[in-house]
């Protein structure tokens, strides 16, 4: 599919007058920070958001298998440590809404929870599916999907080496994955501390009011020296558009599951969408190619 949107990206730019190119109402996507195993000319980056989770068990491998059918780029994924330790991929503190236990992640082993069914609660024919360990997950991605890793609140403290961060990092370098992995988190310690642990890690801030306090994205960015800013829908207002836009930083925009809105946003030149229903992107942006 990406190689159907490379070439109309090709034909339309030699196609097109400079007159018609001013004019069009897309504005160009500002590049992604990393690299991506498809090939992308249009800038523009499709996102399984937990992978193809509107229709598989979220942060499972069935979820991310999917994604990568259905034409997504990137996939996203939540990691939390296990009580002993390893990165694993599930977004909520406690095992309660998404597995057939109860409790917190972080008092199971990586085996113990790995043991969990954490497809049941999504629809019967998904009984057994495991919790993945961001190593299963990397292993899957290798040459195949680019992955962005969110890491979760609860596993961040003000410890720099050791932590969540040094392992995930660690994992990244092990499958020589470096310039395909974009790490984010709404906590900033754990974006600092990724900065400290490593020069070139691409990092993105997710935007929290909370932490924020009053500085604009383009002071956070450059604070804490991320490649990206990572927002909902509803925080990519038009100044906030054009501020990030005039500093040359790429946005990542989270969870968009309506057609209509996904082109509202791929016009206003964001790099990336994070979606539920990566099918339903892929689809619409090969399209807008096509008639643009
Ligand atoms: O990383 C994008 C998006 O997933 C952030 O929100 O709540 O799903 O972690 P949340």
């Amino acid at each position: 599919m990406n190689v159907v949107r490379a070439s109309v990206f090709f034909v339309y730019i030699i196609s097109i007058s400079p007159v018609i190119i001013a004019q069009s109402e897309f504005m160009e996507a500002i590049s992604s920070p990393i690299k991506l195993y498809s090939d992308n000319t249009d800038g523009f980056v499709v996102i399984g958001h937990r992978g193809a989770s509107a229709y598989y068990p979220e942060n499972t491998m069935t979820a991310f298998k999917a994604a990568l059918e259905m034409g997504a780029e990137m996939i996203e994924l939540d990691i939390l440590l296990s009580k002993d330790g390893v990165p694993v991929v599930i977004h909520d503190e406690t095992l309660n809404r998404t597995t057939n236990s109860q409790g917190l992640v972080n008092e199971y082993t990586a085996d113990e929870l790995q043991a969990m069914d954490a497809g049941s609660w999504f629809a019967p024919a998904f009984a057994g599916e495991p919790i993945p360990t961001l190593e299963d997950v990397l292993a899957f991605a290798k040459g195949k999907i680019a992955v962005n890793i969110e890491i979760k609140t609860e596993a961040v403290t003000d410890v720099v080496g050791g932590g969540i961060e040094q392992k995930s990092l660690e994992l990244v370098k092990q499958f020589g994955m470096e310039e395909y992995v974009l790490f984010s988190s709404f906590d900033y310690r754990a974006i600092a501390h990724l900065r400290e642990l490593d020069d070139d890690v691409a990092t993105a801030l997710l935007y929290e009011k909370k932490q924020s306090g009053n500085k604009t994205p383009v002071q956070l960015v450059s604070e804490y020296k991320a490649n990206a800013f990572n927002c909902s829908y509803r925080q990519f207002n038009k100044k906030r558009a054009s501020k990030l836009r005039a500093h040359n930083i790429p946005v990542f925009v989270y969870t968009v599951n309506k057609e209509k809105r996904m082109r509202k946003l791929i016009k206003k030149g964001v790099t990336g969408i994070f979606s539920d229903k990566p099918d339903l992107l892929s689809r619409l942006v090969d399209n807008m190619w096509e008639n643009n």
